[in-house]
C-alpha cells in the first residue's frame, strides 16, 4: 500500500509543481496567471489567484491562505466574474495586467504602461505588486481596494471601501472622506444618501475629529491601531504584534477591525457599532431594526417585506396612501426611531395637532411625536427604524424619554372590513416572527440551569450599562415568557412588542432608581 501510494505522491507533487509558475512565484513580463494557478506571498500568509464563487464563476482575487473561508480581502473586477475554466490574468511586457475570461473578453486591466516593467509580486502585507526597474512601483492593488482595507494600506481621499456580499454583489454601505476631510461611513440607495459615522447629530468636538487637515490619509498599523489625518482612531481589543488583521465595511453596514486566530477563524477585535441596528438603514426603507437579541428587521405596520432573502432593500406599502378620499387611523410605535427625512418641526405642540399636521400634507407618511417637550416632526420618508433608540435628551427630567413615533396606514372599514383582517394577519405575523425568536431564545435560556447569567445582559438595554439585577430581569423575563405561552391565540401588535422590550427597561430602571 504504502510502495504504491508513494510514486502518486511524486507524480502528484510533480504536476503541482508544474501548474505553479515558479519557485519564486512571481509572475515575469510575458507571462501568464491560468485559472489553477497561484502567487504565494513570501510568508504564504496571502494567495492570489482565481477564487471560485460559484460552480462555473471565478474572480481575480486576493485571499488570506489560512483563513478557513478563505477570506477574500481584494479582487480586480468584483461585479464581473469570468468562467470557471480558460480564463487567465496575462501579465504583458509593458507591466499591464489583462484579465481575461475564457471567451478572450479583456474583463479588467490595471492600466499600466511602462518600458521598465520587472514583475508582479505579492507581498506578505497582501498588496499585489507591479515592479519596475530600481523597485519603483508602478502599480499596486492596494489602490484599489474592495471592501477591506489592511495593516500599511493606506485609505486616501481617492478610495472607497464599498460593502459586499459573499458573492462580492456591492450593497448600501460605503466607506471613504467625505468633502470635509473626514473618515465617514455612508448609506446610499437611489435618491437617498446619508452619513451614519461618525454620529451625524454629534458636534465635531464630540466626534473628537479635527476637520483642518486636507491631508486626507489614514492607515492601520500592524498592531491593531487606526489614524486618521482628521483623528478618526481606534485600537483593536488584542492590541500587539504578529496577528493578522484586517478592517472590512460588512454588509451589513458594520466597519469591522477582526483578528486570525490560531485555527483560522476570525474574531472581532473593534467594530464602530457594538449595536448593530444602529447602522441606520439596515433595514431599508420603511424597515425596523429589533434586536431579538441578535438584530433582526420587521417591517413598519402597514408594509410588508421586499425581498425576504435581503431585508436592506427593506419594505413596501400594502396599500398607497391617496392625498384624499381616505379615513386613515395611526398606529403608534413607542419607543421607536425613524432617522430625519422630517417635512418641518414643531415645538409644544399636542399630539393632536401633530396629527393633524401630518394629515394636512399629502406627502406625510408619519410622524416623530416627543413627550414632554411637545416636540413634533412630520416625515416624508421612514428609514433608519430602530426599536428601542437612543435615548432622547432627558428634557423631562426622568431618566429616559422615548420618542413616541406615530405611522400612518389607511384605516378599512365596512365593505372592505375582511380585506383588512387579512392584511392586519399578515402584518402581525412579520412581528409575531421575530417575536417568537426572542422567546424561543428566552424559554432556553430560562430552561438551562447554566450558573453563568451572563446572557441576561444581552436582553437588557445596553444604556444601563450592565447595572440591572439579575435576578429581577429573569423574573420578568419568565413571566413575559410564561404570559406568551398561555395566550398562544393571541396576535401581539407591534406596540406590544415593542412594549414589551420596554417593560424589561422599565424594571432595570427601578433597579437602578
Ligand atoms: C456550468 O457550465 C457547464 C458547461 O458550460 C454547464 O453544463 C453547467 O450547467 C453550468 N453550471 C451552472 C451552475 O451554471
Ligand atoms: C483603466 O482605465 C480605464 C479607462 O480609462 C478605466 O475605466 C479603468 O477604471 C482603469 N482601471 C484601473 C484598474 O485603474
Ligand atoms: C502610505 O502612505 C505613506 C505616507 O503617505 C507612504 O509613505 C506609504 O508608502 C504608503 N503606503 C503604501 C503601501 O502605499
Ligand atoms: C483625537 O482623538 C482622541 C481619542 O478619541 C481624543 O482624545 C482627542 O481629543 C482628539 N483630538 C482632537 C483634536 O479632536
Ligand atoms: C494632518 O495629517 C497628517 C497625516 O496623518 C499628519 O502628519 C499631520 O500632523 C496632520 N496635521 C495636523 C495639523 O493635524
Ligand atoms: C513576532 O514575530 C517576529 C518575527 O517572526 C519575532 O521575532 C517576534 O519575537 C514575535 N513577537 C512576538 C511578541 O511574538
Ligand atoms: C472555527 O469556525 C468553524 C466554522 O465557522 C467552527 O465550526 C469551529 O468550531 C471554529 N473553531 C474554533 C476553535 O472556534
Ligand atoms: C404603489 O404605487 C407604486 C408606484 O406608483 C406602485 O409601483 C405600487 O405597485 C403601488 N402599490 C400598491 C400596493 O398598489
Ligand atoms: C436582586 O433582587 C432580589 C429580588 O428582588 C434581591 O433579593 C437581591 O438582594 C437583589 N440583589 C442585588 C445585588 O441587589
Amino acid at each position: 500500500m504504502v510502495a504504491s501510494s508513494a510514486p502518486l505522491l511524486l507524480l502528484l507533487t510533480l504536476i503541482h509543481l508544474l501548474l505553479c509558475i515558479s519557485a519564486d512565484d512571481f509572475l515575469s513580463p510575458g507571462s501568464s496567471l491560468s485559472v489553477h494557478q497561484e502567487l504565494h506571498s513570501p510568508d504564504g500568509t496571502f494567495t492570489c489567484g482565481f477564487q471560485q464563487i460559484s460552480p462555473n464563476a471565478s474572480t481575480f482575487s486576493i485571499w488570506f491562505s489560512k483563513s478557513t473561508q478563505k477570506t477574500v480581502v481584494w479582487s480586480a473586477n468584483p461585479l464581473h466574474p469570468v468562467y470557471s475554466w480558460g480564463s487567465k490574468v496575462e501579465f504583458n511586457s509593458d507591466g499591464r495586467m489583462n484579465l481575461k475570461d475564457y471567451s478572450g473578453q479583456n474583463v479588467w486591466t490595471n492600466n499600466v504602461s511602462s518600458p521598465d516593467a520587472q514583475r508582479a509580486q505579492l507581498l506578505d502585507s497582501g498588496n499585489l505588486v507591479v515592479k519596475g526597474k530600481g523597485g519603483i512601483t508602478l502599480w499596486q492593488s492596494f489602490d484599489s481596494p474592495t471592501d477591506t482595507l489592511l495593516p500599511t494600506q493606506n485609505i486616501t481621499a481617492a478610495i472607497k471601501l464599498v460593502s459586499t456580499n459573499r458573492l462580492l454583489v456591492p450593497g448600501h454601505f460605503s466607506f471613504h472622506f467625505d468633502d470635509q476631510y473626514l473618515l465617514t461611513l455612508f448609506y446610499d440607495e437611489k435618491d437617498i444618501s446619508f452619513i451614519y459615522w461618525p454620529e451625524p447629530r454629534a458636534s465635531i468636538w464630540q466626534k473628537h475629529r479635527n476637520p483642518f487637515n486636507s491631508t486626507t490619509n489614514g492607515i492601520l498599523d500592524s498592531w491593531g491601531h487606526f489614524l486618521g489625518s482628521d483623528n478618526a482612531t481606534f485600537t483593536a481589543a488584542d492590541w500587539g504584534p504578529n496577528i493578522s488583521r484586517r478592517l472590512t465595511l460588512d454588509y451589513d453596514g458594520n466597519l469591522r477591525l477582526y483578528s486570525l486566530d490560531k485555527v483560522g477563524n476570525w474574531s472581532v477585535t473593534w467594530m464602530a457599532f457594538p449595536q448593530p441596528c444602529k447602522v441606520r438603514g439596515l433595514c431599508g426603507l420603511n424597515g425596523i431594526c429589533v434586536y431579538t437579541p441578535a438584530p433582526a428587521c420587521v417591517c413598519a405596520p402597514g408594509y410588508e417585506v421586499i425581498d425576504p432573502s435581503d431585508r436592506s432593500k427593506g419594505c413596501s406599502p400594502r396599500v398607497n396612501i391617496s392625498c384624499h378620499g381616505q379615513e386613515l387611523e395611526f398606529i403608534s410605535l413607542r419607543d421607536t426611531d425613524f432617522l430625519g427625512y422630517d417635512l418641518s418641526d414643531h415645538h409644544f405642540v399636542t399630539v393632536n395637532s401633530c396629527m393633524e399636521i401630518c394629515l394636512s400634507d399629502c406627502n406625510c407618511v408619519g410622524f416623530a411625536y416627543l413627550e414632554g417637550t411637545g416636540d413634533c416632526y412630520p416625515k416624508n420618508v421612514l428609514l433608519g427604524g430602530v426599536a428601542r433608540s437612543t435615548p432622547a435628551t432627558a428634557s423631562t427630567g426622568t431618566m429616559y424619554t422615548y420618542r413616541e413615533l406615530v405611522l400612518a396606514t389607511r384605516k378599512f372599514k365596512d365593505e372592505i372590513g375582511r380585506g383588512a383582517s387579512e392584511l392586519q394577519k399578515n402584518e402581525d405575523d412579520d412581528v409575531k416572527m421575530a417575536l417568537g425568536k426572542v422567546i424561543r431564545v428566552l424559554a432556553e435560556q430560562l430552561k438551562s440551569d447554566d450558573s453563568d447569567q451572563s446572557w441576561i445582559a444581552d436582553f437588557i438595554d445596553t444604556r444601563l450599562h450592565g447595572q440591572f439585577n439579575n435576578t429581577q430581569a429573569r423574573m420578568t423575563m419568565e413571566v413575559a415568557v410564561s404570559c406568551l405561552e398561555e395566550d398562544r391565540g393571541r396576535r401581539p401588535t407591534m406596540e406590544y412588542v415593542v412594549q414589551m422590550l420596554v417593560s424589561v427597561d422599565e424594571v432595570s430602571k427601578t433597579v437602578v432608581g
